[in-house]
């Protein structure tokens, strides 16, 4: 145990977490310190870089606050939250794909009836948003808690205008007995990822773009299914083939389509998985479904 070298030190980590009693946390442990050796030796990771690297993660944790999640973010560039969102939400053939939750949800949204405006003076032109939920079977889900939120024309989603004491572009509905919903809405433009932190101090580095192609938010939650999380992309926007956080999924882009008065209308069928048939890893968004649904009941 002493006289560790850059060889011998993995494998003594490794030992110390032996008695973990937790086997999922020592699993989790045993390839952390695995993966992050290997990464140090592999790079050769020089004491400058560590303490760049450590320097960087305490500006991320700096910046970190009731509204802000900037170690979200991170994990949202390095492609790690949607990885993570690919392999738990492994829907059923037929099901809504689901995509990153992001950072500018609020469970305390408005609860608003049909046909409601949802943008409520944020800024934009107008447009209308015509819902259904289903089940896999094809049977409709009618009373299902229908959670939506976006930006506004420039942008910028109502949690990051601090100015604002309403909320603005985002509501909770519920699909009605034919399992449908609608409402009013604005426009939601692309718009950067924040980038005044050190997130984007990386991507800057990095030559990468922070920019998002524009999208709806949608969380669907009903007894008995499996918790949506989603968006609907706008298919004639940029950045759908480079989105900063790799969220898009070809199923979940759809025209936006202009009405005889202009008002663009997006139509989107949203088929829920059953919980029965969800993956075996969604059973956590199960519960909290529940908890979800029930809270607001
Ligand atoms: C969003 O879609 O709201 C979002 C997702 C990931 C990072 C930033 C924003
Ligand atoms: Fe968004």
């Amino acid at each position: 145990m002493r006289d560790l070298n850059q060889h011998t030190i993995t494998q003594e980590v490794i030992d110390r977490f032996a008695d973990t009693p937790d086997p999922r946390l020592k699993q989790l442990m045993t390839a952390l310190v695995t993966h992050l050796h290997d990464f140090a030796r592999e790079v050769h990771l020089t004491e400058a870089e560590w303490q760049q690297a450590i320097a960087f993660l305490t500006a991320t944790g700096q910046l970190c606050s009731d509204k802000r999640q900037e170690f979200i973010l991170l994990s949202d560039v390095l492609g790690l939250s949607m990885l993570t969102v690919a392999m738990n939400q492994d829907k059923p053939a037929g099901c809504t794909e689901a995509t990153v939750f992001g950072p500018f949800h609020h469970e305390n949204a408005p609860r608003l009836d049909d046909d409601a405006d949802v943008a409520n003076g944020a800024i934009g032109p107008a447009m209308q948003v015509r819902g259904t939920v289903h089940g896999l079977d094809g049977e409709v889900v009618a009373d299902a808690v229908v959670d939506v939120w976006q930006a506004d024309a420039e942008g910028f989603y109502d949690l990051q205008r601090p100015e604002l004491d309403e909320a603005q572009g985002r509501a909770v509905l519920r699909s009605d007995a034919d399992g449908a919903f609608r409402f009013r809405t604005i426009v939601p433009a692309a718009y950067p990822i924040p980038v005044d932190g050190p997130v984007g101090r990386l991507l800057q580095a990095t030559k990468r773009h922070p920019w998002r192609p524009a999208h709806l938010h949608f969380r669907i939650q009903a007894p008995g299914y499996a918790t949506l999380t989603t968006h609907v992309f706008r298919d004639d926007g940029p950045w759908l083939d480079s989105d900063a956080v790799f969220g898009v999924r070809q199923s979940l882009v759809k025209a936006w389509t202009p009405l005889a008065d202009g008002t663009l209308e997006l139509a989107y069928d949203f088929v829920l998985a059953p919980l029965a048939v969800a993956s075996a890893t969604d059973d956590a968004s199960a519960d909290d479904a529940f908890v979800a649904v029930s809270e607001i009941d």
